[in-house]
């Protein structure tokens, strides 16, 4: 058979018998390759989505050649075809992939290349967070060497079995420009770098034998105006199915009718082909999902719908379900549902197929602002970046629902993933924690903001980014809000309009069922036209003219899409507190490179969170609004990345020489600060002052109150020392070792109490809080005597064993008493024995260059964070020690346990 030719015709009249014989052979070598794709597939589950982040070599640098022949612009070309099934752009689609292989001759891509010298690590990964900090690195982008070229290497044995599967590498973020080859041939790739897209490898891979996956990534500077981080960080997978199956998030679940009694489920299932012309059948079984995602009881069936697949293409089934005593999703009680779709031919099942949903009425008004299945909410939102702090960029979900957590405990209930595609994680966190998600695609759209951001792509990817983003997220019921943009250059340009309109088209032929809105900074795009681009109008910053848009704009729902941005570090207060809360740029608010807690301090273009609430009481039209930020953040560490010199108080005049010979020499501070000051939580998770405002505003049934600053003023004895009070209740009565300093009463539209004459003494401040003459809540603050001991607080003492899970544990330097002591700098150390590792430290200061992964670093006004987690399979107790020289050391024991 070796030399049988089956592409050349077959001389089959003149030889007749040898003819026959080869027919017999063909024909046994049928059976034989059926009979085996038939035990194949017996074999191979319909699909399988495994992840594929372990056992990658990595490397940071580019391969000799490199860095020329796979520039973007040399490369774009192949890049494109990756997007294909996401564009209807006629050009786009019939440009072929150009002929030859780019990277032919570079190393790095080649099979037989030998990385067993490069890092061995598990996905995700962000090698900017490693650090080293960095005054000189370029932007203010974290101060953190996030950008360059590095390459990911894995191998992968593909079973002979899997002959005639498909098989897809699905990314949900790398950190940029990634470009795939497989055994040297070059797959496909994404520049975006928070776009989640896959590459269908199956032309590439060698079954039965050894492949190589090479992943080139190429991070530019001056692309971002915050810390992006850089690396696959975000979870790989591998996906195999057969050639008939659902497509790329090819299920699209509405619930046009909601009742009590019965809500109707629309599915859409998109086909893929990968053979010939098929025949297939789709149904679909809907189940309850249990609150720790497990399949509850089924509730609805529809019937088998059959579909003709052309060869290669591509068909779309609708059907329709009925759930009867519907359970909704709601922010208070987040019931979800599955969709199993199941697709058979001939009788054997060739996929099957999950798409999580929620049964929920989601709306915006004009005059009344948002409703969920019919009942006003009030969107007490944040805004925040995709970083976790001292994680970075690399995904992990358990970081993402502490944050999740910690937010909803001052009354968030909506979230803006600002400025771009989020982890597919953090939806998921959403829709199982009850959450609203405005879900946002971009920081620019044609015109730029910084050299090499999203503007250089935006002509190619934009659509298909778009599409990506809504095809991806569009049965979250979490997501009530597609965002095409945050103060997007184009806003005030003569294109906007046009752009805006095509982006809701692309969004509505995704999703019909949810509105678009922008993050809109300009006052003139509120009345310009541009606001009637969009189905939900987002202003950023304007409390004071949300009546004047109404006046003008009497069919646009308004929300504030991003507001406040007041600055302040945890546990930092500066004298004299002004008296007027109009101080931008009040010098008396900065020093040492912090910001007083006093919550004062706004640059030009922001409000005080007062102003705001102010706003939207005046305005109950307003939906509620999204606050510049949730958490602190690496990068744009206003208001430290502009000049300071005129504005900036030293404590210590060691610091302030330093400054002072540093503006002769070079003209400016060089400022240490590596992270943002706008957080209403620090970097660590900590809680600043401002916590307390948001939750006395947003939980007004509960009962709470706070006293701020802290009382240790050992050099203010007999000084006027001004107290604020936030609180939930109407009116307080402060006292100062027992002695009344009066009774306050907020006024219409005020939110803070405030003590401005109150003169230090040390003891203590206790407030009591009154809400209708009747007492609601207290709070009270000692002076502390001096630092003697750690106190160590695990979040959770016992996590997975999975090396994936984590405890954020909280060190406080205490006085004998317990106290924390608010001032307190001193060097920590760490150390864990027995099944686990410490992943990253912090202290939430801004200002810290100490390393995340370093087991040592300073308390920041007496608060500390060690994030420890198991190391993969050692279940075990964990154990965590805290040291510092002269105080009594603490430890505690996390029980990490294989589930
Ligand atoms: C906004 C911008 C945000 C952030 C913020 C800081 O104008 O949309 O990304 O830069 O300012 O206040």
């Amino acid at each position: 058979m070796s030399h049988t030719n089956t592409n050349s015709p077959t001389p089959c009249v003149a030889e007749k018998t040898s003819c026959q014989f080869r027919q017999i052979l063909l024909g046994v070598a049928v059976v034989l390759l059926t009979a085996a794709t038939g035990l194949a597939a017996e074999l191979n589950p319909p699909r399988e989505r495994t992840s594929f982040n372990d056992g990658w070599r990595f490397t940071k640098g580019d391969a000799d050649g490199a860095g020329e022949a796979l520039s973007y612009t040399k490369i774009k070309d192949w890049l494109l075809p990756t997007s294909a099934e996401l564009t209807t752009n006629a050009a786009l689609l019939a440009k072929a992939r150009p002929a030859g292989n780019p990277a032919e001759n570079i190393s790095f891509a080649q099979p037989d290349f030998n990385d067993s010298q490069w890092r061995l690590l598990n996905l995700p990964h962000d090698w900017g967070i490693e650090g080293p900090f960095n005054q000189s690195y370029p932007g203010e982008t974290g101060k953190l060497p996030w950008w360059g070229v590095a390459w990911y290497r894995k191998h992968l044995d593909v079973p002979a079995t899997d002959a005639g599967r498909k098989i897809f590498l699905e990314v949900d973020g790398a950190m940029s420009y990634a470009s795939v080859w497989v055994n040297g041939q070059f797959a496909g790739g994404w520049p975006y770098g928070y776009a989640s897209w896959r590459v269908d490898v199956t032309p590439f891979v060698k079954f039965g034998a050894d492949n190589v996956i090479a992943i080139r990534l190429d991070n530019p500077k001056q692309s971002s105006r915050w810390y992006p981080g850089g690396g696959i960080y975000r979870n790989v997978w591998l996906v195999k199915t057969s050639p008939v199956r659902v497509a790329h998030w090819g299920t699209a679940v509405t619930t046009p009718k909601i009742g009590w009694l019965s809500a109707t489920v629309a599915i859409k299932v998109t086909l893929d082909n990968a053979s010939s012309a098929a025949a297939a059948s789709v149904k679909n079984e809907i189940f309850e999902l249990n609150a720790d995602g497990s399949r509850g009881k089924s509730v609805a069936v529809t019937k088998a719908n059959a579909a003709t697949i052309s060869a290669g293409g591509s068909a779309t089934v609708a059907s329709e379900a009925s759930v009867s005593s519907p359970k909704l999703w709601s922010i208070e009680k987040p019931q979800r549902y599955v969709v199993v779709t199941t697709v058979e031919q001939n009788g054997n099942v060739v996929d099957t197929y999950e798409t999580p949903f929620g049964i929920r009425k989601a709306e915006f008004t004009v005059d009344k602002g948002f409703f969920l299945n019919g009942q006003h909410v009030k969107l007490n939102g944040v805004c925040d970046h995709h970083d976790l702090g001292a994680l970075g960029a690399a995904i992990n979900t358990r970081a993402l629902e502490r944050q999740l957590e910690i937010l909803r405990e001052f009354g968030v209930n909506a979230i803006r993933t600002s400025h771009n595609p989020p982890a597919p994680e953090l939806l998921d966190c959403c829709d199982r924690m009850g959450f609203v998600v405005m879900d946002e695609a971009f920081d620019c759209w044609a015109a730029g903001k910084n050299k090499n951001d999203y503007h250089v792509l935006y002509s190619d990817w934009h659509e298909q980014d778009l599409r990506a983003l809504v095809r991806r997220d569009r049965n979250h019921p979490c997501v009530v809000l597609w965002s095409s943009g945050n103060e997007v250059p184009d806003q005030d340009r003569a294109a906007g309009p046009a752009l805006a309109e095509e982006h809701r088209g692309i969004i509505h032929a995704e999703d019909p069922t949810r509105p678009c809105t922008a993050a809109v900074s300009s006052y003139k795009a509120g009345f310009s036209g541009f606001q009637n681009h969009f189905d939900v109008f987002g202003w950023n910053y304007k409390p004071d003219n949300y009546a004047r848009f109404r006046a003008a704009n009497s069919a646009v729902p308004l929300f504030g899409s991003e507001t406040s941005s007041t600055v302040s570090s945890r546990g930092e207060y500066f004298f004299p507190v002004p008296e007027s809360f109009n101080s931008k740029n009040d010098r008396t608010a900065l020093a040492d490179f912090q910001v007083s807690s006093y919550d004062f301090f706004v640059p030009g273009w922001a409000t005080l969170p007062d102003a705001e609430f102010r706003g939207e009481e005046r305005n109950p039209f307003v939906a509620g609004e999204f606050v510049w930020t949730g958490f602190d953040y690496l990068g744009e560490p206003t208001p430290y990345n502009a000049d300071v010199s005129n504005l900036l108080n030293y404590s210590n005049p060691e610091d302030k020489a330093k400054a002072e010979k540093e503006l002769d020499e070079i003209g400016k501070i060089r400022v240490p600060s590596r992270s943002s000051y706008f957080g209403i939580v620090d970097l660590a998770g900590f809680k600043k002052d401002r916590f307390y405002l948001y939750q006395s505003h947003w939980r007004p049934d509960f009962p709470m109150a706070h006293i701020l600053p802290h009382w240790n003023w050992p050099e203010r004895v007999g000084q006027v020392t001004p107290v604020f009070v936030y609180t939930s209740g109407d009116s307080a009565e402060l006292f100062l070792n027992g002695k009344s300093l009066g009774k306050k009463t907020k006024g219409a539209n005020e939110y803070r109490l405030r003590w401005d004459d109150a003169v230090y003494q040390p003891g203590e401040l206790k407030v009591v809080a009154y809400k209708n003459g009747k007492k609601w809540a207290q709070d009270s603050v000692k002076t502390t005597g001096a630092a003697e001991k750690l106190l160590l607080a695990a979040d959770r003492t016992e996590i997975a064993a999975d090396g994936k899970d984590l405890s954020f544990i909280t060190v406080t330097v205490a006085d004998k008493d317990g106290l924390q002591v608010p001032r307190a700098k001193n060097h920590l150390q760490f150390a864990v024995e027995g099944a686990g590792e410490i992943v990253a430290t912090d202290n939430g200061d801004a200002t810290s260059f100490e390393s995340f992964q370093a087991p040592e670093r300073n308390a920041y006004n007496g608060l500390a964070l060690v994030i420890v987690r198991a190391k993969p399979g050692a279940a075990g107790t964990i154990k965590l020690t805290a040291t510092a020289d002269g105080l009594t050391p603490a430890t505690v024991e996390i029980k990490a346990s294989s589930r």
